[in-house]
């Protein structure tokens, strides 16, 4: 049945533009096919879907026939989207969209040849938990492939218009995504910065031959911002950029961690407050610059058979 989605925004609603489709350099992800022989597996799940933009991309290396089943806590990305299955449906793959918790997947053990999440495990209470299930329901021999980020680098990346900063400025900025990170742990929605933890998780778990890489994705700013992936990214950046999930705001993960986070809060918002506006200048003066690099972490297991 087609099914329309209402006006709420869903989990990350703000952050699936058209700039996530340039996440991933395609010969990155056919290096990774390889490395993983995803085309021996057959029955995938993506825990935390979302739009499904990870599951289309690994779609295309997996053997056939090819079922993908997606779980999502998020109303809205349960029900799907038409464009979603008619993507799966042009390609032959059978497709299958569920509403359930990834603490509590609502599938049986051992039904999966590769169990996967893209910037899922940042989002949840307790990740070992959310393992654990990821590993229940794969089957012996079967791969679980995790693409967690450490978002705090983000905060020392530099760009033409700001590196020569003055350093307790830079140290701000620092502070303010730490602080921002641990309050919105502290809530038990997550840690923005998981990834650097994930590979021990998985050892914990029980998962053989874990392996660690980097995407070797950056989107590169540069004049004159024209290329398609630069247009995207320059769009999203006009969007917005929190990590809300429609009942928290910045302000509360900065509340959670005490009165001197708060403070630090609105003096902060108050003496950077003309930083968006000197970074649009500079693009309009076509004087910004910066490598956009991100540290976006590939980390794969194997369930002992
Ligand atoms: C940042 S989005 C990533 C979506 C998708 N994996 C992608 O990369 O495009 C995080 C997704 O995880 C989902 N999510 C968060 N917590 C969850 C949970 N406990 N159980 C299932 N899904 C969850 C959200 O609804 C959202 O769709």
């Amino acid at each position: 049945m087609r099914t329309k989605n209402t006006k709420r925004k869903g989990h990350s609603e703000d952050f699936f533009g058209t700039y996530r489709d340039f996440w991933w350099n395609e010969s990155f992800l056919n290096l990774l096919a390889k490395r993983l022989q995803l085309n021996n597996h057959f029955q995938m799940l993506d825990v935390g879907c979302g739009q499904c933009h990870w599951s289309k991309l690994l779609s295309r290396y997996l053997g056939t026939p090819a079922r993908i089943c997606g779980v999502d806590n998020d109303k809205k990305w349960s029900k799907g989207e038409d464009e979603i299955r008619d993507f799966f449906g042009d390609a032959g793959i059978e497709f299958e969209l569920k509403k359930g918790d990834a603490h509590e997947l609502p599938y049986d053990d051992c039904q999966f040849d590769l169990v996967t999440c893209q910037t899922l495990l940042i989002h949840v209470q307790d990740p070992n938990q959310v393992i654990r299930e990821m590993k229940r329901v794969l089957k012996p021999g079967g791969t679980i492939l995790c693409v967690e980020p450490n978002n705090l680098v983000q905060s020392l990346t530099q760009s033409s218009v700001s590196m020569n900063d003055p350093i307790e400025e830079v140290l701000d900025h620092v502070r303010y995504a730490l602080i921002f990170e641990r309050g919105k742990k502290k809530l038990g929605l997550g840690d923005n910065s998981l990834g650097d933890l994930v590979p021990g998780f998985l050892s914990q778990a029980g998962f053989e031959h874990v392996e660690v890489r980097l995407s070797d994705k950056a989107i590169a700013m540069y004049p004159p911002y024209n290329t398609d992936e630069q247009v995207a990214t320059m769009k999203q950046w006009q969007t917005g950029n929190t990590w809300s999930n429609g009942l928290f705001t910045d302000y509360d993960y900065f509340r959670v961690m005490g009165h001197e986070s708060l403070e630090f809060y609105e003096n902060y918002k108050r003496k950077y407050a003309h930083l968006g506006e000197r970074m649009l200048r500079n693009i309009d003066a076509n004087k910004y610059h910066s490598a956009g690099g991100a540290m976006m972490y590939v980390i794969s297991g194997t369930k002992a058979l």
